[in-house]
């Protein structure tokens, strides 16, 4: 096929996908239609992950990350560049801009609307984020919003699941953390999960467990997903020997006093190598892992790293082509 007419049919899928305009805020925000709409469109645009094709050109991403972030912000800025696009970027705002000058949330998203054609941010408060983003003129993408949804990273997330096994309907997949309350991350991908028709399982803490708000609107859709609270390291590892993806979207670990007991928890969700093995001698399958990453010393057993069941560093080169997919999506070409 020519160039030209890879860029009609890339065309043609992102007006099907019909998100021109619109803000991601969670991972509800995209119908069943549009995900599938958006792997179809990084499929295509996955030859471009290492060069440029220039879909975006004379557009601008603002990255506005108001918490610490590696991956979420350098894939969106590497999306643009790589879609020929700019990026005026605050890695941190409340030191370099005017927040640091007490501007408000809603002045500053006001006024970068008026810069960029789609704004990225992170924020350590959800309510005061949401709250913001009517005040721009272009699109928001939530980048991570206090505990509460990270849509992109679920997003990366089921593109990987995807590009892996070609289907997500059927697969069984354990979210799994001592703290779901937290991670936003988790929040997103179960729902997008259960939406598409993977047997999620929900493994935590019941201290810690998945806020009511997520399950409820995964009931709200007439999915079950199962609860496995209060694992030992051997439970734990008997559920996901069981499983065709475990996830893991990783915990804010407590400090000080509260830190060796945390420990002594997280130990009981320990992935072990040797069950990952077992199961692929055995049975003759592979049971992939990912890790939304960063990872603590201690979180997971590194030899995965090096294995067939490692899905996490695939994460990330599939993150460039499916945030380029979103910004097209939203550009609307
Ligand atoms: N997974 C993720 O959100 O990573 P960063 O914090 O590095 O963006």
């Amino acid at each position: 096929m020519s160039n030209s007419a890879k860029i009609r049919t890339l065309k043609s899928v992102v007006n099907a996908i019909g998100f021109e305009g619109k803000s991601l805020l969670s991972i509800n925000d995209l119908s069943d239609d549009q995900l599938y709409g958006l792997f179809e469109l990084a499929l295509q645009l996955e030859p471009w992950n290492r060069s440029v094709v220039p879909l975006a050109t004379g557009n601008v991403i603002s990255t506005l990350f108001f918490q610490p972030s590696t991956r979420t912000r350098m894939s969106f800025e590497t999306a643009m560049h790589r879609l020929g696009g700019a990026v005026i970027s605050e890695a941190n705002p409340l030191v370099t801009s005017a927040a640091a000058k007490e501007e408000s949330l809603p002045d500053m998203i006001k006024v970068v609307s008026k810069y960029a054609n789609i704004i990225a941010m992170r924020h350590f408060d959800d309510v005061a984020a949401r709250e913001a983003a009517p005040y721009s003129e272009v699109p928001v993408i939530n980048c991570g919003w206090g505990h509460w949804e990270h849509p992109t990273q679920a997003l990366l997330d089921l593109y990987t699941l995807y590009r892996t096994y070609g289907r997500i309907e059927g697969l069984k997949v354990c979210v799994a953390s001592p703290d779901l309350i937290e991670a936003r991350t988790g929040h997103s991908m179960a729902q997008g999960l259960a939406r598409l028709g993977a047997k999620v399982y929900l493994a935590s803490t019941k201290e810690r467990r998945i806020p009511e708000e997520v399950m409820a609107k995964i009931a709200a859709r007439g999915i079950k997903v199962e609860e496995v609270l209060d694992c030992s390291q051997d439970s734990f590892n008997e559920l996901c020997s069981g499983m065709d993806m475990v996830y893991l979207p990783g915990c804010s670990a407590p400090k000080g006093a509260a830190a060796e007991a945390f420990k002594a928890i997280m130990d009981d969700y320990f992935l072990r190598f040797e069950m990952l093995d077992k199961v692929a001698k055995d049975q003759n399958r592979t049971i992939y892992v990912t890790h939304t990453l960063p990872r603590r010393a201690g979180e997971m057993d590194l030899r995965i790293d090096n294995s067939p069941h490692q899905l996490y560093f695939e994460a990330v080169s599939y993150s460039v082509s499916i945030r380029m997919a979103l910004i097209l999506s939203m550009l609307g070409m």
